[in-house]
């Protein structure tokens, strides 16, 4: 059973308004997508890394010219993130027991420590796992038209990478209802009735959404890895 990381990097950043796509942006000297890649570069487990671009992308081949062979580019990124995911697992070359590890782009803080804890606690699970923070806020609820408080305990905040058996994935990914309504990949595996292991993640390894989120993930990038 092989470890392979697959990486969608096909978005347009839309929350971050910037003048490039957000995974391009410089943090602490580097695109952020490099910090992203350099994570799984450092982690022995990981036999192959693959990224999922957009068709006209002109910024990945300057982000991977050091990346010397363990990491593949695919050209095929589509309109949502599943859309993404489901034409890079068509693309990649993988055995169906293979663990694949998706990974977002826009989470630089990653660190070889985290991925290897992830496989460490859930490689072996068939319906696969992924990182996840347990909620610390308080949650209310405006839906019923009225503010309601969801007990906190059991909630958790789903991060990535999230791995899972290249054959369930795909499967998983193909039987999905709705792309826009997909918005991880453990959700289209709960839809065929089968429970992903969460894995306690650390806040460093936050998504870069909105101009607010660059400030918090240069300061995790430039202090030391948990
Ligand atoms: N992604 C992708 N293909 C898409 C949309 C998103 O590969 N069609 C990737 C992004 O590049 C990112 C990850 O999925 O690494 C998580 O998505 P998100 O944070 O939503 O990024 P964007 O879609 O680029 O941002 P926004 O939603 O603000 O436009
Ligand atoms: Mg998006």
């Amino acid at each position: 059973q092989r470890y392979v990381a697959l990486i969608p990097a096909a978005g347009v950043g839309a929350r971050m308004a910037a003048a490039s796509p957000k995974q391009y942006l410089p943090l602490a000297g580097k695109p952020m997508l490099r910090h992203t890649l350099q994570a799984f570069l450092d982690c022995a487990a990981i036999a192959q890394v693959y990224v999922v671009v957009s068709a006209a992308d002109d910024y990945i081949g300057d982000v991977v010219a050091d990346c010397a062979g363990r990491v593949t580019v695919l050209r095929c990124g589509g309109a949502t993130r599943m859309e993404s995911i489901r034409n890079g697992l068509r693309a990649l070359d993988a055995a169906p027991h293979d663990r694949i590890l998706v990974h977002d782009a826009a989470r630089p803080g990653l660190t070889p420590a985290l991925i290897d804890k992830l496989i460490a606690e859930a490689g072996a699970n068939p319906a696969g796992g992924l990182l996840a923070l347990r909620v610390v806020d308080t949650v209310k609820s405006t839906r019923a038209g009225r503010v309601e408080t969801t007990p906190r305990d059991g909630l958790w905040l789903a991060q990535t990478p999230q791995m899972f058996p290249y054959e369930l994935l795909l499967r998983a990914l193909e039987q999905a209802p709705d792309p826009e309504a997909i918005t991880d990949d453990a959700s289209a595996v709960e839809m065929l009735g089968l429970s992903p292991q969460l894995v306690e993640g650390h806040p460093r390894n936050l998504k870069v959404t909105l101009p607010a989120d660059i400030g918090i993930a240069t300061m995790y990038l430039t202090s030391e890895h948990p």
